[in-house]
């Protein structure tokens, strides 16, 4: 057995502490199955507002207390709190950097009221990425891997090969970066550079400037010793094109040799139908009536009348450009005409959520709206629904077409990223679902038509139900490419 690594996991958002979308769930999970595994790992993430001291049972680390931390020509106090994460088998521990003034507010990157970004975004996430480097010097933890997650960490790897390289403490930390979504890239005036203490040197274009902007997640991008990204299918897209590259694709390219595509695991401790405490009834394959009892209780909450044989369509969803929802406005008329139910739980931007309010309000018989963050209603769609509508026009991976399948819940997908490699049209054969290519409505509409006409030959649906209900998405064979990746890099 080769010896165990050492890693430190760095990310804006941890399930169950805080979370916005997918990289929570992944933050959440992959750790533990990572310690699993047989190594040391610890997580660590900023301590919001929103996070309670009391249902975590934060602690202060005495040992990491009054932590300083330059912002540019000022210093910050950071002080750490510690909790933990546990399955069956292990105990992940979650450290929490913490700064009232910095954190302490109800939204994560956003305001809940004006849905603006903090305009001091860029100096939280400086104030996160030294703090976390200054917290482990504190520690006198020397993680062989710094493993960070998206523009609010990009910094990290920028530190690490310049200021903090002097300091031996860090000469052979190896970093890795993941890239969970391209288009957020935590881009912030020239003047901001000024705040992360790194050499005048870096401020120009093979290093964080980006069209004289400081970027994030371009410093991720350049700095770290290997990148990495949520499927195999965004991993290519993202090298080939402006509209994936998000104009990075340049950089990309450069590092295509250092780029790989892992797909995320699900958890199944969570997302599983056979042992789901937040539904009406648990079921599995042999079981499936269960899911009846899901949908009739699904509908009732939503004020709609349990119709047989009539199939019910759900969306979980951020309401951003990234989900294909304007497609979906396209078609609305056409779509609500079928003879189907429509469900859907979403949050975002105002303006998809003024258009799914008007919508609800002509078709309500038809169709519900929740408008808001619900984990217990997000369980409860993907076991209540027939059939889950995703017609993202890219998607980096995508975890809901994954609970999905493992719920019988039959995606209908746009074929790109996470999607396209995890759902295979029917129509190949053996299928868990409906895709189709180009980002045009006329084509979402066929498919959903497509789809309508399968489910009334039932037991073909139960088929397609069964195909993806076997699938096994568990993170393990995904963990053991990341420490495959760290063994390689601490080789080196
Ligand atoms: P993304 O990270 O791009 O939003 P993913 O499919 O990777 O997309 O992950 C989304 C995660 O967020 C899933 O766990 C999903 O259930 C959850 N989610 C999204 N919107 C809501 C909501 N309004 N209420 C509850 N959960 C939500
Ligand atoms: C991002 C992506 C989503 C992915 C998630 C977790 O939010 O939009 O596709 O599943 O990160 O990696």
């Amino acid at each position: 057995m080769s010896k165990p690594l050492n890693i430190l996991f760095v990310s804006s958002e941890v399930e169950p502490f805080a979370k916005t979308g997918g990289l929570a769930d992944v933050s959440g999970t992959l750790p533990q199955v990572i310690k699993d595994q047989g190594h040391e790992i610890r997580i660590i993430m900023p301590r919001y507002g929103s996070i309670s001291e009391r249902k975590f049972k934060l602690h202060d680390v005495i040992r990491l207390k009054d932590i300083e931390v330059p912002i540019g020509k000022e210093k910050k106090i950071a002080n750490v709190n510690s909790s933990f994460i546990a399955n069956v088998k292990s105990k992940v521990q979650v450290y929490f950097l913490a700064n009232k003034e910095l954190y302490e507010r109800p939204g994560i990157y956003t305001s809940p009221d004006s849905k603006k970004d903090y305009v001091d975004n860029d100096v939280r996430f400086i104030f996160f990425c030294r703090g976390v480097l200054e917290t482990l010097k504190r520690l006198g933890w020397q993680p062989d891997i710094i493993h960070c997650n998206d523009w609010q960490t990009g910094l990290i790897p920028a530190y690490i090969k310049t200021m903090y390289n002097h300091d031996p403490f860090f000469k052979n930390i190896k970093t890795v970066f993941t890239i969970h979504n391209l288009a957020y890239q935590g881009t912030f005036p020239a003047a901001a550079f000024d705040k992360t203490g790194l050499p005048e040197a870096e401020f120009g274009k093979e290093g964080v400037e980006f069209f004289g902007k400081l970027n994030f997640m371009k410093a991720g991008l350049v700095y770290s010793d290997v990148i990495t990204t949520v499927s195999e299918k965004y991993a290519e897209e993202i090298c080939s094109t402006e509209e994936f590259g998000c104009g990075l694709e340049g950089v990309l390219q450069k590092r295509k040799s250092q780029l790989h595509g892992i797909i995320n695991g699900i958890d199944y401790n969570i997302w599983n139908p056979e042992t789901d405490e937040l539904i009406i009834k648990r079921y599995d394959m042999r079981t499936l009536e269960g899911k009846q009892d899901n949908k009739k209780e699904l509908l009732a909450k939503f004020g709609l009348a349990y119709k047989v044989n009539v199939p019910l369509v759900g969306i979980i969803s951020r309401l951003v450009d990234q989900k294909g929802l304007d497609l979906i406005k396209e078609i609305a008329d056409d779509f609500m005409k079928l003879d189907v139910q429509f469900v859907m739980l979403a949050a975002g931007e105002k303006r998809y959520q003024d258009y799914f309010e008007s919508l609800h309000k002509k078709y309500a018989a038809k169709m519900g709206l929740f408008i808001g963050y619900n984990d217990e209603l997000a369980h409860l769609i993907e076991a209540g629904c027939d059939m889950y509508l995703m017609p993202s026009r890219y998607e980096p991976c995508g975890l809901n077409q994954l609970y999905s399948l493992k719920y019988g819940t039959v995606p209908i997908v746009r074929a790109t990223g996470g999607l396209d490699d995890t759902i295979h049209d029917v129509e190949s054969g053996n299928g868990n679902g409906f895709k189709f290519k180009k980002y045009d409505s006329k084509e979402l509409f066929k498919t959903i038509q497509r789809a309508l006409k399968m489910y009334h030959d039932t037991a073909a649906w139960k088929k397609i139900m069964k195909n993806g209900m076997q699938q096994d998405f568990s993170w393990e064979s995904s963990a053991k490419k990341y420490t495959n990746l760290y063994r390689n890099l601490v080789k080196q």
